[in-house]
């Protein structure tokens, strides 16, 4: 009896309380899956600016737990401040952003306040109520143009756009953050090209308008919202002349962040660290055309045109640091991401609600 109730304390004190930051987005609800379905609280923070509150019911779904939620924007401090209060988080995973590259120059005001603001609320709540670590989600945008591939954590910074800038400036703004604040911890995860979705079809990417990114641009066009895809050049240095890119299933993703989380509640000391999570391999536009068509039967008409301004040939992860150090690889093949991609698009024709307000 007495060591059955000791086993069961043990385990209590081994739940971990965290804070997602954009858990209602598509990489967060994933991450948001995984992490109840393994035992951990969970406390979502969105504004819905590009999400819907359906997910929380869809995360229920599929998990049989409903996370905490909370309708508020990350910048806003004494709201923030109100769910620090209530909440003694051991970890934040803040994947709570605006992350459309086109937008970014348009609108840089709107991008750099949204996304270099929210992390500073996050540091400055971190560091009043004592939560000590943080995961950040980055990008390989930072790299830019990269100077060889595989590309490692090392290589240079050379963002084009000023999305990509706002996330060197918080890889720069965190790094400084650990060396004033030693007991801060921080890993940020660069990460390469999330599609694919939860295996159920209950969740997944649900783009607002015209999609900007290959993966769901192409389950538009299978399921007949879209008369084509426009691939934007056959001209690079590629097997194929289409670009190539290191697409990785978001629910690899997703994991990575558990082994991230495991990683700084071993290692309480660790301060810095940037880890690439990709699959270290990389695919052009028509192999993934070609393999969704396999995996689907549906094919899946194509236009070669001009090459969209300031895309590179070739870009994929070297995945040896997540490995040695998380102890993380990514399992599913291109197949499987195109497969789960095509599941929730063709179960959810018009993503979470068509034409209902993300509020609903
Ligand atoms: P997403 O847009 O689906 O999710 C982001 C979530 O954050 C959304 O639910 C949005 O409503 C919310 N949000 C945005 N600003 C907010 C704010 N100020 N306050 C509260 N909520 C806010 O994007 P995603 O694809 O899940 O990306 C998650 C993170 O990963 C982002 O930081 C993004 O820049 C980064 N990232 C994404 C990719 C990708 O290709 N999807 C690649 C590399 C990095
Ligand atoms: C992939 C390939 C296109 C659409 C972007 C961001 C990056 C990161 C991930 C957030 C490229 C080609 C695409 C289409 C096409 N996001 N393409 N027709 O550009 O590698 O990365 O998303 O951090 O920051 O820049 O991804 O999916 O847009 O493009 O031919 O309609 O597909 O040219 O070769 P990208 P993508």
């Amino acid at each position: 009896m007495n060591n059955s109730k000791s086993t069961l304390q043990r385990k209590r004190v081994n739940i971990l309380k965290i804070l997602v930051t954009g858990g209602a987005g598509f990489i967060g609800s994933h991450t948001v899956v995984e992490l109840l379905d393994r035992g951990d609280q969970v406390v979502i923070v969105d504004d819905l600016s590009n999400s819907h509150l359906k997910v929380v019911d869809r995360i229920e779904k599929i998990t049989g737990k409903r996370p905490d939620f909370f309708l508020a924007n990350i910048c806003d401090f004494s709201a923030m401040e109100k769910v620090f209060k209530q909440y003694d988080f051991d970890f934040v995973i803040h994947f709570a952003g605006s992350k459309a590259v086109g937008e970014s120059v348009e609108k840089p005001l709107l991008y750099y306040r949204n996304n270099l603001e929210s992390t500073w609320v996050l540091i400055e709540l971190m560091a009043k109520y004592n939560v000590k670590s943080i995961i950040f989600s980055s990008s390989a945008t930072v790299y830019g143009q990269p100077d060889a591939v595989p590309i490692i954590e090392t290589s240079p910074y050379s963002p084009t756009n000023p999305y990509g800038e706002t996330k060197m400036i918080n890889e720069l703004f965190l790094k400084d953050v650990t060396a004033a604040y030693p007991d801060i911890s921080v890993i940020c995860l660069r990460y390469f090209n999330p599609i694919g979705a939860h295996e159920s079809g209950i969740i997944g990417e649900d783009p607002q308008g015209i999609p900007n990114n290959l993966m769901p641009f192409i389950t538009q066009v299978a399921i007949g919202i879209r008369e084509e895809l426009f691939v934007f050049g056959n001209n690079f240095d590629t097997h194929d002349g289409t670009g190539v890119r290191d697409y990785i299933h978001v629910v690899d993703l997703a994991k990575g962040h558990l082994a991230a989380v495991d990683y700084l509640k071993a290692n309480p000391d660790a301060s810095f660290l940037i880890i690439n999570l990709g699959t270290g391999r990389g695919y052009s536009v028509l192999d993934l055309v070609k393999t969704f068509s396999e995996v689907t039967g549906i094919e899946i008409p194509y236009r070669i045109t001009e090459r969209r301004a300031g895309d590179i040939a070739t870009c994929y992860a070297d995945v040896s640091l997540a490995k040695d150090l998380l102890g993380w690889e990514a399992k599913f093949d291109l197949k499987r991401m195109c497969k789960d991609s095509w599941r929730w698009q063709s179960q959810n024709p018009k993503g979470y609600c068509g034409n209902c307000s993300q509020k609903e």
